[in-house]
């Protein structure tokens, strides 16, 4: 049975990166390859191509809240616009075919590619038996809150951060402290006087966005030391976030936390997911790693955490890892080109007034300051009759300022952006646009807003 198996899998793997391209190419040639026509600047893939994706939540969402007709772009939750690797199309397709959906073992060749990838792209060490499975990377996530911290307490976020750390935390059964990050050259950076303050003895663990979700840092090897050091002095167990890590922009380094030295990983959990790096969240495969035995325990038995992955997420995120490192590399090289057209676009004298943008250092998050904006039309009075036309229509939502941008913007422009103040405290007057698309949408997206913003005067 196992042998079978197995030779099932391999076939899935097997050429599939030929065989993908041929079909594709036999189709409707150079284009169907991926290959890059024009201003990718890449060496292979096609990221200009628009690909409408009717079952997205992030467009689902903006049509709900705003209407099909009034959104021109989605530009909310982080995923991508793109079509995916047609490796990994195919290998599922080949899975499909072959007629049985039973249980199955998660195969030792997909930790092989987990390994390989990161000691390919990162150098970095990981040991198949360090590594753990998650359906999505925060139940890992909540389960190694739960264990290291089994009397509750609190679990400290450095904002702004990703929106879903509080939602993670409170699951956990815990309370959520926010230790705000300082703004420093236009740039986040921890607040450690800050941080040492708010770790007390019922602080277990903190999180780190490893990069950054929204502001788009990526963390130098100092910032995380000063970070983990006074996180090991108190205790506290570092639980690093790195779902991000696979985007750097153009001369950009990522540095693992783990990576760090002896202590960093001993103290530490690492969280990473396929999802993001190859748009596979539908598919449900994440995973975390460490090396201390005693943190994967209590994740595992004192959180209770149930590995679960599925089949097709598995052979995905192998695919991907083994086949898809020139795809993420010639996205990088779209996505830099996208941040410096925002610049450029920002800058020109006279366009975007109220807005202020700076390249962060990757993802595909462009993290606007509106404080401009908010001056114009989320002002007190205006916040407050947002408010108060909720209420009537009996959505009793908090209203923050940022919400109120979020509307002007999605009933002037036409476009979907998320308001700073979901991701804390410090994000007062941000926007936060999704650019993972093609370039047409986002030039679409800037020059509705921009004509928006000039029609204030
Ligand atoms: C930093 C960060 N962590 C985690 C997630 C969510 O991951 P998952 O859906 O796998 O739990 C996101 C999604 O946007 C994210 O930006």
């Amino acid at each position: 049975m196992k042998k079978i198996m197995e030779l099932g899998r391999r076939s899935f793997m097997k050429g599939v990166g030929l065989s993908a391209l041929a079909t594709a190419a036999g189709s409707t040639g150079a284009n169907a390859l991926g290959q890059s026509g024009g201003m990718s600047g890449g060496k292979g893939y096609d990221f200009d191509e628009v690909f409408v994706r009717q079952n997205s939540r992030k467009w689902i969402a903006a049509y709900n809240a705003y209407g099909k007709d009034n959104i021109d772009v989605a530009m909310g939750t982080a995923d991508l616009d793109f079509k995916e690797l047609p490796q990994v199309v195919e290998a599922m397709k080949q899975r499909a075919e072959y007629e049985n959906y039973g249980y199955e073992p998660t195969p030792d060749s997909f930790y092989q590619s987990i390994i390989d990838w990161n000691r390919e792209r990162y150098g970095q060490e990981v040991k198949k038996e360090w590594i753990r499975t998650s359906s999505a990377l925060k139940p890992g996530m909540v389960s190694s809150m739960r264990g290291l911290n089994p009397y509750k307490g609190k679990v400290i976020l450095l904002t702004p951060t990703y929106s879903g750390f509080r939602g993670a935390i409170n699951k956990a059964g815990m309370r959520v402290e926010m230790s705000p990050m300082k703004r420093v050259n236009n740039r986040w950076t921890f607040d450690l006087e800050d941080l040492k303050n708010r770790l007390d003895y019922e602080t277990k663990c903190v999180v780190l966005c490893n990069p950054n979700n929204p502001s788009g840092e990526f963390w130098s090897a100092e910032e995380m030391m000063g970070l983990g050091d006074v996180c090991i002095d108190h205790g506290a167990t570092v639980l690093s976030d790195e779902i991000h890590c696979d985007f750097p922009n153009k001369g950009v380094k990522f540095i693992p936390y783990a990576s760090l030295g002896e202590k960093y990983a001993n103290t530490s959990i690492t969280y990473r997911s396929p999802s993001k790096t190859f748009g596979q969240a539908c598919l449900r495969v994440a995973y975390f790693f460490t090396q201390n035995e005693d943190l994967m325990n209590a994740t595992m038995i004192g959180g209770g955490h149930e590995e679960g992955v599925n089949t097709f997420g598995v052979l995905a995120a192998e695919t991907a890892f083994r086949e898809g490192a020139q795809w993420i590399d010639d996205l990088n090289v779209y996505m830099n080109e996208r941040f410096d057209y925002i610049v450029d676009y920002v800058n020109r004298p006279g366009e975007m007034p109220g807005v202020e943008f700076q390249k962060p250092d990757g993802l595909y998050l462009a993290w606007f300051d509106c404080n401009g904006l908010k001056e114009k039309v989320a002002r007190p009075e205006q916040v407050r009759a947002l408010h108060d036309k909720w209420r009537d229509e009996g959505n009793h939502r908090r209203v923050t300022p940022e919400m109120c941008m979020q509307e002007w913007i999605a009933r002037n422009a036409r476009i979907h952006l998320q308001p700073g103040s979901s991701y804390g405290i410090g994000a007062e007057g941000f926007m936060r646009m999704n650019i993972g698309v093609p370039h047409a949408l986002l030039k679409k997206a800037l020059d509705n807003w921009n004509a928006a913003l000039k029609s204030l005067g």
